[in-house]
């Protein structure tokens, strides 16, 4: 029996450590609450085969698609087959989806999906009663829980071989005083970083803590560059999520002179890929002066909308819009992190002793775009697998990484407003190098101590910002949620053969693409 340290409470934190605690001794630590995470947000719901008239083929198929050419077969196989059996697994464990009235579950439907597979709870609270249920389950078990613990490091050894060994975590506790938790194994289930961006659907909480402590344990990242932007999120402060679910029942995106203006862009229109749609909103805003754009559900009807989109309808009626009868103002916001520790199918990293689950990994099933309502089925799917993958005898992954060269000379305090507005303005929907140079040179001059909770998130965001900026940097390519308008094309050669695999080593951080030698350009990574 192993101590095995989980950290996070969403979907794939609470599916690990009630999946491992069979077999382990589990203590599950976050920096808030208990059902503080990103999972208590999601609304579209989870994408799963469930129905007759669908098939794995097809989920595989879609999801593909949106990955742009860089999604992992191997791992888009996994999640597509193994889905529908994990999704039985939830409703065992009381998660209860909403049904129609012969009894089957509700289907709903979301961009990029050729079948409605995506269902839901609460209408548009699925993520809320997923992480009730699982709450439930996991304190019905002898499962050690610690709530407002910041982890602030991992804990390494080094093996004979000279290569780093997972031994703990490194913590500020809740009286603020610093402790180590010991462990043979730690699973980062601790999310993205939506905080990275001025604008994000995501909960404060979201600073990507455990990929900033995985890299500088030295795991390898990847795919950082690719962070996706949901299309619409309502253009009021903290823009809350307006569910893609909500386009699927057929509400329209409007500019300012009552123009559908997404056919002009894509013959799906408002169900295009979701980059698509946030870059055709981005720019039909650019137009206007940056005035928001207006998704109008209105055909809907109000009754409709207050019994599908509850919380929506709820959180339009606290900023004054009935959107039954109004369209409402949208923009693009940053939601989901494609990239992340590096991973295989079963968790693994390539520290031995580390293993992440859910969004802070990369297992390469997302590629460059997230298919909508893949993301609570990968943090379920994955997460299961790892907690299984902990019985086996540990191993590290291999990769073979490039390797960016750091060393952080900056001496400037920031605030986290300062860097969200530069993530937002220099490396968001659209980045070209003469911004991400610049972005660079500012980051590579700012510097934040690591003694409290808010310094050591800062300290976290700020290694993640220039990370996305040197990723962004070398790829030269438009791919997904990546666009480059100085390489607007997609460049099939370009696509794995510039993945970037970080692996934290120091040296100097390069802020010029110019610095990055050309040599690099050519390797490659494998798992
Ligand atoms: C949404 O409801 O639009 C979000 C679903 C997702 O991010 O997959």
């Amino acid at each position: 029996m192993a101590r095995v340290i989980v950290v996070g409470t969403g979907i794939a934190g609470l599916i690990t450590a009630y999946r491992a605690s069979a077999h382990h001794d589990v203590v599950l630590v976050t920096k808030a609450e208990l059902a503080e995470s990103n999972t208590k947000y999601a609304q579209g719901g989870i994408a799963a085969v469930l129905f007759p008239d669908d098939s794995v083929a097809s989920h595989v198929a879609d999801t593909m698609r949106a990955g742009a050419g860089l999604c992992e077969r191997d791992a888009v196989e996994v999640l597509c087959s193994e889905g529908p059996l994990r999704v039985q697994e939830l409703i065992s464990l009381g998660v209860e989806f909403d049904r129609i009235k012969n009894g089957e579950l509700a289907r709903g439907h979301e961009a990029a999906h050729s079948s409605r597979r995506v269902v839901h709870a609460g209408g548009d609270a699925t993520g809320l009663a997923i992480e009730v249920a699982l709450l439930r389950a996991v304190r019905a078990l002898a499962v050690e829980t610690y709530a407002y613990t910041f982890m602030r490091d991992l804990v390494t050894e080094t093996d004979a071989d000279g290569k780093p060994r997972v031994t703990g975590i490194d913590v500020i506790a809740p009286d603020g005083n610093s402790r180590v938790i010991d462990g043979d194994i730690v699973v980062l289930a601790s999310g993205g970083a939506g905080q990275l961006y001025k604008h994000t659907t995501n909960p404060f909480v979201t600073t990507g803590d455990g990929v900033a402590a995985a890299y500088r344990a030295g795991a390898a990242l990847s795919d950082v560059e690719f962070f996706q932007f949901h299309p619409t999120s309502l253009a009021v402060p903290g823009n809350p999520l307006v569910s893609e679910a909500v386009r699927g029942e057929g509400a329209t995106l409007l500019d300012e002179n009552g123009k559908r203006f997404m056919f002009d862009v894509h013959p799906d229109g408002e169900l295009a890929p979701r980059d698509v749609v946030a870059r055709g909103i981005a720019r039909a805003m650019e137009k206007q002066g940056g005035r928001p754009i207006m998704l109008d559900a209105t055909a809907l009807g109000a009754e409709f909308l207050a019994t599908r989109f509850p919380g929506i309808t709820e959180v339009c009626a606290e900023h004054g819009f009935e959107w039954g009868t109004q369209p409402i103002p949208v923009t693009p916001a940053a939601h989901y992190w494609m990239g992340g520790i590096r991973t295989d199918i079963d968790g693994r990293t390539s520290v031995r002793g580390l293993y992440a689950v859910g969004e802070a990994s990369c297992t390469g099933v997302h590629g460059a775009n997230r298919l909508a309502s893949n993301s609570l089925l990968e943090s379920l799917v994955f997460a299961w697998r790892a907690a299984d993958a902990l019985n086996e005898p540990q191993r590290a992954i291999e990769v073979d990484a490039l390797e960016p060269q750091f060393e952080i000379t900056g001496k400037e305090p920031f605030t986290r407003d300062q860097l969200r507005e530069l993530m937002w303005t220099h490396v968001g929907l659209e980045r070209n190098a003469t911004r991400l140079e610049e972005a660079a040179a500012i980051l590579a001059s700012w510097h934040s101590e690591a003694n409290t909770v808010e310094g050591a998130e800062n300290a976290n965001l700020l290694d993640l910002a220039r990370l996305v900026v040197v990723a962004a940097l070398r790829r030269k390519e438009s791919r997904g949620a990546h666009e480059r308008t100085d390489y607007p094309e997609t460049r099939e050669e370009l696509a794995f053969s510039t993945r970037w695999a970080a692996v934290n080593v120091a040296g100097d951080f390069i802020p010029a693409e110019d610095r990055i030698p050309a040599e690099d350009q050519a390797e490659t990574v494998t798992r």
